[in-house]
């Protein structure tokens, strides 16, 4: 369940549909479009994006390729960030710049409603003048409530916290928690057990590792892809099979600009890894000091 609706374990994140850096159109508009259509034919029911992806771009491709849109599509999206005028990423993080990226979002996605709206908490390091500034999460949490009191969002997630922050937000109510996590970065851990004590799903942005340099990638872990060789599998089979075979509150919302990996991942509904590969996975962040 997200925010009380419904959803496939196995949901679809926009952030690879726009140009590389996630700046610009896609590569290749009729393919973007056709991902996200193949994506609700597959039954994936929960789409992850933001108008800062591009930026306006993912929006614009989502509601170009599905708009008017299925009764059972779980929309979810985020604020807290807006982007320069070099694609850099700079905070948006006061409480009326979280309300105008709610609008913009409704906007954009034309919608009167967005279900769920994650508070992306960014640090201040790359901004100066106003938007360096501290702001309150508490000040944040509050002007999230306010607009899920006036019905424009139907659930608050919040992403890249950490406890500290996820224990002052709980109170507000809260649907669903973003962080980077992967079968090689579980430095999430306390977090996603935190989520799991207060029925708050799981939904790890970096499943794969991401599309950006210098992040390790879960596909080229040898111990990943000798499981997967073993098991008949894909290596980013086995790293979102062992994202929902680890807990059940993980809903996941891998990112592909690509057709046939986007059949792959939904298809991970269908792997099933067995206790010893598990065992030898649980371990993987472990004996790489990341967890
Ligand atoms: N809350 C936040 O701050 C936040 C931050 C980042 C992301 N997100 C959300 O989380 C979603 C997932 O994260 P992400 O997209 O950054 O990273 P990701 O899902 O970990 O990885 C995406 C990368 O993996 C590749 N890939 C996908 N499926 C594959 C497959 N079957 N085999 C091999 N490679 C594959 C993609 O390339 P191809 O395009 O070639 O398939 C892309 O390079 C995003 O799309 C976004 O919606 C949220």
């Amino acid at each position: 369940m997200l925010a009380g609706r419904p959803v496939a374990r196995i949901g679809y994140g926009a952030m690879q549909l726009p140009g590389p850096g996630v700046l610009g159109p896609p590569r290749d508009r009729a393919v973007a479009l056709a991902v996200l259509r193949r994506a609700v034919g597959l039954g994936v029911n929960h789409i992850d994006t933001a108008q800062f992806y591009g930026p306006d771009v993912a929006n614009e491709l989502i509601h170009a390729a599905l708009h008017p849109y299925p009764e059972d599509l779980v929309l979810v999206t985020k604020v807290g960030a807006e982007r320069d005028g070099q694609g850099g990423w700079i905070r948006a993080q006061r409480p009326h710049e979280l309300r105008a990226g709610v609008e913009a979002n409704l906007r954009s996605l034309d919608v009167e409603r967005i279900d769920v709206v994650n508070l992306r908490l960014l640090g201040a390091e790359h901004d100066h003048g106003d938007r360096a500034l501290p702001v309150d999460l508490d000040s944040q949490l509050a002007e999230m409530i306010a607009l899920r009191a006036e019905g424009k969002i139907g659930g608050i997630g919040i992403s890249s916290v950490n406890m500290d922050q996820l224990r002052q937000a709980l109170p507000a109510g809260i649907a669903c928690v973003q962080n980077a996590y992967s079968l090689i970065d579980r430095a999430g851990e306390p977090l996603l057990d935190l989520c799991r004590e207060h029925d708050v799903a799981w939904v790890p942005y970096f499943p794969l590792g991401s599309a950006f340099a210098g992040l390790a990638k879960v596909t080229e872990h040898p111990a990943v892809v000798a499981a997967a060789a073993a098991q008949g599998a894909t290596p980013a089979q086995v790293g979102l099979a062992w994202l929902l075979a680890h807990e059940p509150h993980i809903l996941l919302i891998p990112g592909t600009s690509s057709l046939e990996h986007l059949d792959e991942n939904v298809a991970t509904a269908d792997v099933r890894l067995d206790v010893a590969t598990m065992a030898v996975l649980d371990v993987l962040a472990v004996a790489g000091g990341r967890r």
